[in-house]
């Protein structure tokens, strides 16, 4: 499991809800806490590590030494959301590039935990924040998409400078071809398509 980069096309590519919550599941879950860890960050959701599932993983605080915070969140779904704030925000698949994003101040979400335990939260600020940037991811929608025109400017030149690395990478071969990357997505929604329908309430 590797964290990917923008522009790669697992970003853009919307997940597919998990039918099951078996240990395959909780094996990545372990493994994209590591990652999350390992970069510094607050959160990540599954199509960050190419894995076209509706899943991420959260820490309020990403203190790897406070594991009893560690939250996860299967198919969730904000079923509210109130006020605005703004504030900076980055992600882990664009180093280095903070910008200003307007977020909703208050959100409700629902999810199943690892357990498969349905629960819902109100959250409010940074958690808030947090929820919505990695419900995005699942989406295939990114905070650049809600950046304005300031902000565009400003990381106008990081995101060409990504696009370049990329590409180079792409050509060393270190990373597979788009078309190959999309292949392995679809061969992977179909493994989880053959373990069954979506038992209890499709969020
Ligand atoms: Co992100």
């Amino acid at each position: 499991m590797k964290l990917v980069y923008y522009p790669h096309p697992a970003l853009r590519h919307p997940a597919q809800p998990v039918v099951m919550i078996d240990n395959d599941i909780r094996r990545i879950v372990g493994q994209m806490f590591d990652i999350m860890y390992e970069n510094k960050g607050y959160g990540l959701a599954a199509p960050q590590v190419a894995l076209p599932y509706q899943l991420f993983v959260m820490h309020p605080k990403g203190d790897p030494k406070e594991r009893d915070q560690e939250r996860v969140y299967i198919n969730p779904v904000i079923t509210e959301k109130k006020g605005t704030q703004e504030g900076d925000e980055g992600c882990l698949s664009f180093p280095d590039l903070f910008q200003k994003v307007r977020r909703a101040k208050n959100i409700h979400v629902q999810a199943y935990d690892r357990n498969g335990q349905f629960f819902e939260q109100d959250l409010a600020d940074l958690e808030a924040r947090i929820i919505q940037h990695e419900t995005d991811h699942l989406h295939g929608r990114l905070f650049i998409d809600f950046f304005g025109p300031i902000a565009r400017m400003g990381s106008r030149g990081k995101l060409a400078s990504l696009e370049r690395e990329y590409l180079r990478d792409q050509e060393k071969k270190v990373i597979p071809s788009n078309k190959e990357i999309l292949r392995q997505l679809r061969a992977l929604e179909e493994e989880m398509a053959k373990k069954g329908k979506p038992t209890g309430p499709v969020l």
